[in-house]
């Protein structure tokens, strides 16, 4: 059968920060409007659903470019009315890639007006907020979804091919660097939006990066039981958009430890004050009894027990041994899409099929949950446990 002939589930989406880096980039060109230049999500019955995006945002013309930009009709897919989109008949799903301090309120309305919801992290600032949302949401009866993309990434879905396979034996600690270095806007533009810099408007490396590293904890190796975490504003003046200088009121490093179920060491340091000398912008090395991985946003590369160097401790010798030659490529063995996208479809296929879908606001709330307790932990001095959330 050709897509043509096929029978279209439209859904229509609420799409709101549009405008923005990652709900442009990634979930309208990358995610949305790819989707339908493949012709839908193909359910494989003769059915594919459709998405169908609404713009929504303050500036009308941004919105308007953007739609013609796209061969979207600008006329019915363009609206700055919050209010008036929600209370469409027509529209299935709100989805919200705001700034952070704008998400709540939004996604409150639209969970009142009985909308599904799909949004970016963190979905609220503060974990009371994140999980009324989960509680309203769930007891409204909508469906529910919040990106984390990173499992969805070629890397991340090697390293999870290796534990599952039971490549590493027992594991014993996973060591993650993130980091890059965002230009102060003096001389050269900064490469994120500013209010990134400001707790005052939401920003913070601790509360950006935090639910990420939550949610691939406890999917891949378990639990975070405890976290410990140093929180510092390396770089304490930057510039914003207008080229006028701010005091940066927000951490922009964050270094943290965390206690896994069942004893895994995770130890992640994030940082936006950091030179790459590695081949990717993040990267996790999991060692493990039988092997160890290193695995980055694309690539994953391994080490046997029986391939393992003996390295001796002799500081008056040069180092002859080359380590990052015996590491190994893990191979492809398949094909990978955009990983927002992978989880738009299965959020798409979620709505429309009850096909399971754990990735929701309870989830949501426990990256917020963990980036409060860093934050508190780097406040106090101390390590924190991480309590079990429940609705
Ligand atoms: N999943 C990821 O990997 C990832 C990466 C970066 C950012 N994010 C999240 O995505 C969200 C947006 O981040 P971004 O980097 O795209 O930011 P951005 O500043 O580029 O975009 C923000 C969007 O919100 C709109 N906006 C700005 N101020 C607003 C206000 N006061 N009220 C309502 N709307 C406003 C802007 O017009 C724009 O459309 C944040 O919550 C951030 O945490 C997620």
């Amino acid at each position: 059968m050709t897509q043509a002939a096929k029978d279209r589930k439209v859904v229509r989406i609420a799409m709101n920060g549009v405008t923005g880096r990652m709900g442009y980039r990634q979930h309208l060109v990358r995610s949305i409007l790819a989707i339908r230049e493949q012709g839908g999500v193909d359910l494989g019955d003769g059915r594919v659903i459709w998405p169908e995006p609404i713009l929504v945002g303050r500036r009308e013309h941004a919105l308007r470019a953007l739609a013609v930009t796209h061969g979207l009709d600008p006329e019915t897919t363009v609206s700055t009315d919050l209010d008036a989109v929600l209370a469409d008949d027509s529209i299935d799903i709100y989805f919200d890639a705001q700034v952070t301090l704008a998400r709540e309120a939004a996604i409150g309305k639209a969970i009142a007006a009985g909308k599904h919801i799909y949004t970016e992290k963190p979905t609220a600032t503060g974990l009371d907020g994140a999980l009324e949302l989960a509680r309203r949401a769930t007891a409204a009866g909508v469906k529910h979804g919040v990106v984390q993309d990173k499992l969805f990434l070629p890397g991340l879905l090697k390293l999870k091919r290796l534990i599952d396979g039971g490549f590493f034996g027992r594991i014993l600690s996973v060591r993650g660097e993130f980091g890059y270095w965002v230009f102060e806007g003096d001389w050269q533009e900064a490469q994120r939006p500013s209010w990134n810099y400001r707790a005052e408007d939401g920003g913070g490396i601790t509360v950006d990066m935090f639910p990420h590293w939550e949610y691939v904890l406890n999917e891949l190796f378990g639990r975070v039981e405890s976290v410990q975490a140093l929180t510092t504003t390396h770089i304490p003046e930057r510039r914003d958009e207008q080229g006028k200088p701010y005091a940066a009121t927000a951490d922009d490093a964050a270094y943290g430890i965390f206690q896994l179920e069942g004893g895994i060491v995770a130890q992640i340091n994030s940082s936006w004050a950091v030179r790459v000398n590695r081949d990717e912008l993040v990267e996790f090395q999991v060692d493990g009894t039988e092997g160890s991985a290193v695995a980055g946003l694309r690539n994953c590369r391994v080490q046997h027990r029986a391939v393992t160097p003996k390295p001796v401790w002799n500081p008056d010798l040069p180092v002859t041994e080359r380590f990052r030659d015996d590491w190994q490529e893990v191979p492809d063995n398949a094909e990978f899409d955009n990983g927002f996208k992978a989880q738009w479809e299965l959020f798409l296929r979620h709505v429309v099929c009850d096909e399971p879908y754990s990735w929701d606001l309870l989830a949501g709330a426990r990256g917020v949950q963990l980036a409060e307790l860093g934050l508190r932990s780097a406040s106090e001095g101390r390590r924190l446990d991480v309590p079990e959330l429940t609705l």
